[in-house]
């Protein structure tokens, strides 16, 4: 009979499993968990914590009131099957996604704002970070979304919470073996320097450059000093290339659209600065990583074919010049295949440029875990 072999495999042996499964893997977790599973790197990194702009947020706009959101369609479009909007600005996955699940951790990382989350997701890393944030600290003010102290804030919250549940020696070393990630940068420029008139009555651009440089070398201190061992700190983009810089500030908007190096260059000048500044920061936290995303992005934009691209100077939502967060809804005419663009909205990557950074980035991934 040929459904003899179904019936061997008896049902009961589930309910006998399960439980087993679900004890070991509680067990793993809560007390001696962050050394045993078996992970592709020897489960060197315990969690992953994330703070910054919504390169990085992966729904943590969702709970607050701001214009700065995307939890509803066309975002989320190629997330799933249910096409789900998570709160990500971008039609799939982020690059933390990505790296999150090569290095073993998880699939997805879930944003800190999310009640619901059970403290084996919590355990396991979240994101801080919040669309449209930097680290100028009226940034956050102009976009009304969470400021970096406040993120810092959430953390410290998280780690008390935590401490609750698996004790503070399990935190201290959970923390520990941990990765930070930090980026931002983009909105502090686009947004606030370039975008309104406040910061450029004080500041001229190199000013905000070394501003912005002091406040990201603050921001590393205090997670330093919370316990932090290994830091990834995300340098800027060529910001001349998003379509929203190309729209707004090449005077042609509709014609002829490329780079503008102007900007890019500022991004490039400070992204230096950044490493020169993370270099002597090395003598206070060993393990502080530069992640590179310029050349990789500028990459896409000058080889498109190279990865699959047909537009790179305009996203795939609307007529792509401007469409961003409440702006690119579903009475927009969306592209078919996100991932013949670079650019998801005006200002957003798709998840197939997400992709190729996380794979530009794992030969370092690969050095700093396995050091
Ligand atoms: C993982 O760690 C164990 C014990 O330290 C070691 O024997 C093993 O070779 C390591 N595996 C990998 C893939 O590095
Ligand atoms: C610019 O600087 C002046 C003088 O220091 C200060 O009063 C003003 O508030 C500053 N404006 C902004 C937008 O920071
Ligand atoms: C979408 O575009 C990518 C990149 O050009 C290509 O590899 C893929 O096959 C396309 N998908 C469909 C369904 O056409």
């Amino acid at each position: 009979m040929a459904s003899s072999s179904l019936i061997r495999f008896s049902p009961f042996l589930l309910f006998l499993i399960l439980p087993l499964l679900l004890i070991i893997s509680i067990s793993d977790t809560f007390c001696d968990g962050l050394a045993t599973q078996q992970r592709p790197f020897n489960n060197t990194i315990s969690a992953i914590f994330i703070f910054g702009d919504s390169t990085v947020d992966s729904g943590n706009n969702n709970f607050i009131r701001t214009m700065s959101k995307c939890d509803f369609a066309p975002y989320g479009r190629d997330f799933d099957q249910n096409h789900t909007p998570t709160g990500r600005f971008t039609n799939g996955r982020l690059v933390t996604d990505f790296i999150s699940w090569y290095v073993g951790i998880k699939e997805f990382v879930p944003a800190y704002l999310d009640s619901s989350l059970g403290t084996e997701e919590l355990i396991t890393g979240v994101s801080f970070a919040s669309g449209g944030s930097g680290y100028d600290p009226l940034t956050p003010k102009i976009n009304g979304v969470i400021p970096m102290e406040q993120q810092l804030q959430y953390f410290r919250e998280y780690k008390a919470r935590i401490a609750g549940a698996i004790g503070e020696e399990n935190t201290k070393l959970l923390i520990s073996k941990a990765a930070f990630l930090i980026s931002a940068g983009t909105n502090d420029l686009v947004v606030n320097y370039y975008g309104t008139p406040f910061r450029r009555q004080n500041f001229t651009i190199s000013q905000y450059q070394h501003f912005l440089l002091q406040l990201t070398h603050d921001f590393i201190q205090e997670l330093i000093k919370e316990g932090a061992q290994l830091i990834g700190i995300v340098g800027l983009p060529p910001i001349g290339c998003l379509p929203i810089v190309i729209t707004t500030f090449s005077g042609r908007p509709f014609s002829g659209r490329q780079c503008l190096d102007t900007y890019s260059a500022v991004a490039r000048e400070y992204n230096q600065m950044l490493q020169d500044s993370l270099q002597t920061m090395k003598n206070e936290c060993k393990r502080i990583v530069y992640a590179d995303i310029y050349k990789p992005i500028d990459d896409m934009v000058q080889n498109p074919t190279k990865y699959g691209f047909e537009d790179v100077h305009s996203g795939c939502c609307g007529s792509g010049y401007f469409e961003v967060s409440i702006l690119c809804n579903l009475r927009s005419v969306i592209c078919p295949n996100a991932s013949k663009y670079v650019f998801w909205d005006s200002v957003h990557p798709t998840e197939a440029t997400y992709y190729n950074l996380f794979e530009a980035l794992r030969p370092t991934i690969d050095i700093v875990i396995k050091s």
